[in-house]
């Protein structure tokens, strides 16, 4: 019942014509201002289409969900605020540009999550990290907090989210609730997601209208054990076990 329609769309570069460019399922659109859906480029499809492959072994699985996550977090940043700021190049003239302003962490949902430290760690040299461990039950689908280490002044930084999996949205729900409870502002949280669901988005975002999501693909639904259709399966088996 929850399964949105196949959108399809034609996928290739800007200068072929619509009908010399094949098509490919793409994202979901969500009514969410402060959702950004990565942009549906022959990139990344394709490498959505290796990792949703039940074929895909577990070597290839890790590589190109890296690519994916190192593209979110790219377009993560550019949701950080940034001021003027103007340097002197070796030629002697000023280029007026912009730096980062504030403290950044990253927080990942164990375990799955924690696949998307690396790329975060690419970008922002030695950037801290915490941790909150979230197990959704397999049969209820209800999630538990288990653990949490955060860094001790993560009320004065923003927070960088990170669960490449939004299924029912009960697990980054709880995760906010806990940044919350240590002082974070909604306005300082943006949850980067690899692949999420139509309901999940809806609750997450209905539930935390300031708090901005990145993701890279809004799929059609959720099964009867809330696995995220067609999905790619259990994202922390298979990176990290199977
Ligand atoms: C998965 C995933 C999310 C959660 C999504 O984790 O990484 O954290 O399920 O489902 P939800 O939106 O319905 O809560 P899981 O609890 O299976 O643990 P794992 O990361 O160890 O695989
Ligand atoms: N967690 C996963 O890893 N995959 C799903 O489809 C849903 C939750």
């Amino acid at each position: 019942s929850d399964v949105k329609p196949y959108p399809t769309q034609c996928v290739g570069p800007d200068y072929r014509s619509e009908s010399q460019k094949p098509t490919a399922v793409v994202s979901v659109g969500v009514e969410f201002d402060t959702v950004t859906i990565l942009p549906q480029t022959p990139q990344l499809i394709a490498l959505l289409s290796i990792i949703r492959n039940k074929e895909t072994q577990r070597g290839d699985f890790i590589f190109y969900s890296n690519r994916i996550i190192r593209l979110l977090v790219e377009e993560g940043l550019n949701h950080l605020p940034t001021v003027e700021h103007t340097v002197t190049t070796p030629v002697g003239r000023p280029y007026d540009g912009l730096s980062f302003q504030g403290k950044i962490c990253g927080v990942s949902i164990m375990r799955a999550g924690e696949a998307m430290e690396q790329g975060l760690r690419e970008c922002c040299r030695s950037v801290r990290i915490g941790k909150i461990l979230i197990q959704r039950d397999e049969e209820t689908s209800q999630p538990k907090l288990f653990y949490d280490k955060l860094p001790e002044d993560i009320a004065d930084r923003w927070v960088l989210l990170l669960d490449p999996m939004l299924a029912t949205g009960g697990s980054a729900i709880m995760a906010v609730d806990v940044l919350k409870s240590r002082g974070v502002p909604e306005e300082r949280i943006l949850f980067l997601n690899v692949l999420a669901s139509p309901a999940g988005i809806q609750n997450f975002a209905t539930k935390f209208p300031k708090l901005r999501v990145v993701t890279a693909f809004v799929d059609q639904g959720l099964d009867e054990k809330n696995y995220i259709i067609p999905g790619l399966g259990d994202f922390g088996d298979r990176y990290y076990t199977r």
